[in-house]
């Protein structure tokens, strides 16, 4: 199960590949501009943060297929290691989806509201889907629901395709995605930290620490070889 970074940030991106099992980075057009850098540059520096081999997620503007297509080969051909164009599930989209499969280019569906929407991109040749959960949640759906209808569609119709559930507000839906048959999530980095950002932990390690240190005096284990 993949657990991927949905950020540009790179100060966050360094700290959470130091600390945390992380399998990639997604981006959209929204989470780039917020970091108020030259496009090309800050993509070359997240690669050079997480490294070759993990999925660096990229999301085309163009409205058209052939548009779609074109910003597509330009970004892979611009950034080094394993990358996933992120495309919308318009009727523009798919058509692009669909002939950058046969290209052997991967590609993430995002925009992602229904199993529908899901099958289609599927059908298509993409690689991932990306359901937006707490958008769907907005609208007065159920985006966890989404989820397990698309693993139950892709699973019974054996489509080789991954979902990576999107938009998150809280650890609860990504909890919920992960038991509902999600390949992966991609959140954002103060929502992955808080996984572990646990008072109770903390105040635990103090007390084991406390009580060791009452005892033996030092903060740390010395255990000599006999
Ligand atoms: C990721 O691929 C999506 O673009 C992102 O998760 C959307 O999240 P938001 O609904 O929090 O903006």
């Amino acid at each position: 199960m993949r657990l991927v970074i949905d950020s540009a940030d790179t100060k966050w991106i360094k700290k959470l590949v130091d600390y945390f099992p992380i399998d990639g980075v997604t981006t959209n057009p929204s989470i780039v501009v917020k970091e108020k850098k030259p496009f090309l540059p800050l993509l070359r520096e997240i690669r050079s943060l997480i490294g070759d081999d993990k999925d660096l997620f990229v999301q085309t503007i163009s409205t058209d297929a052939k548009g779609i297509i074109q910003e597509a080969e330009s970004i892979v051909n611009a950034i080094s290691g394993k990358v996933v164009v992120k495309i919308p599930v318009t009727m523009e989209g798919i058509k692009a989806i669909k002939h950058l499969h046969s290209l052997g280019i991967r590609t993430l569906a995002t925009t992602v509201y229904t199993p529908m929407n899901a099958f289609l991109a599927a059908k298509a040749g993409a690689d991932f889907v990306a359901p937006y959960v707490n958008r769907i949640d907005n609208l007065s759906g159920n985006g966890v629901k989404v989820v397990e209808e698309i693993e139950a569609i892709f699973r019974k119709h054996e489509l080789k395709c991954e979902i990576l559930a999107a938009s998150f507000k809280n650890v609860q839906q990504i909890q919920q995605v992960c038991l509902a048959g999600a390949h992966g999530v991609t959140a954002a980095p103060d929502l992955i930290e808080s996984f572990i950002k646990i008072p109770s932990i903390s105040s635990n390690v103090e007390d084991f620490k406390r009580d060791w240190v009452s005892l033996y005096g030092e903060e740390h284990l010395t255990i000599e070889a006999e």
